[in-house]
């Protein structure tokens, strides 16, 4: 039985102002019927933050940013801080996507930086980690994945870590070119980030939601969530529309919830 669980969509650079606020109205109506066991969150882009930030603002659902600077102000043409975005009021901050790591070179020193950052604003780091095809086929996604969760998160407290949460999305999984995962994967894959955070953080390791992304749609999340370790589903293409989005929370709430 799970508790409570974590589901929301990255926008990435698809959408403007107008698209993401008739989104986001039809979406808050949406929210009223599904269970508050379900936490809902969007992440929009920059622009459309702060129009998505009044409209949501007595809802249920928490806005997120696709990254963040880790310093408060400077000389960093292009970047945004954690003090504007906290001024906007963003509840998460979405840290290390495979997209950002690839064609943007972040790395987990920096994403290490960024958590600490957002935390001290009292934002929730949403840290995306996961293995390449070439890593998956050496036999070393375990191995990488340890070590992205041990940088991303150096220097956490139990108490800070209990603030973060982490998605776990296989770089081969997402996108138009994604092969969807297979559970059984998933299932272990989930499993060791869990022993991992619990060697990092002990009993405030099991505190920390695991999200499953890469290619979820309606016909294999209840694959995905019906994992032991999966806290939740970070979805993309599947969830840009509402209609196919409200498809998938009502029978996640059916069958977790009803
Ligand atoms: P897709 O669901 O479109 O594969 O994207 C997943 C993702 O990148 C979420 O951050």
């Amino acid at each position: 039985m799970k508790n409570k669980i974590w589901v929301g969509t990255n926008w990435k650079m698809t959408k403007t102002i107008r698209e993401g606020l008739s989104y986001t109205e039809e979406l808050i109506s949406i929210a009223e019927n599904i269970s508050s066991n379900i936490e809902l969150f969007i992440i929009p882009s920059y622009t459309a933050l702060v129009p998505i930030k009044k409209l949501t603002s007595n809802s249920r659902v928490h806005i997120g940013s696709q990254n963040m600077h880790w310093e408060d102000q400077g000389a960093f043409t292009g970047e945004i801080s954690p003090k504007m975005l906290d001024e906007i009021g963003v509840n998460i901050i979405e840290l290390g996507h495979s997209e950002r790591r690839q064609y943007y070179n972040e790395n987990d020193e920096d994403i290490n930086k960024k958590v600490h950052s957002g935390l001290k604003y009292g934002m929730k780091p949403l840290v995306c980690i996961g293995e390449n095809i070439e890593q998956k086929a050496n036999g070393i996604s375990k191995e990488m994945l340890a070590a992205q969760l041990k940088v991303c998160l150096k220097d956490l407290t139990e108490e800070q870590a209990q603030q973060v949460m982490i998605a776990y999305e296989p770089v081969w999984a997402i996108g138009e070119s994604g092969i969807p995962a297979d559970a059984t994967y998933v299932s272990e894959i989930h499993q060791f980030l869990r022993e991992q955070l619990m060697n990092l953080f002990g009993d405030a390791g099991s505190a920390v939601p695991l999200l499953y992304g890469g290619s979820v749609n309606f016909d294999n999340f209840i694959e995905y969530i019906d994992i032991e370790d999966v806290n939740g589903l970070f979805i993309g293409r599947s969830a840009w529309n509402t209609e196919s989005f409200e498809k998938i929370l009502h029978r996640l709430d059916e069958h977790l919830f009803a």
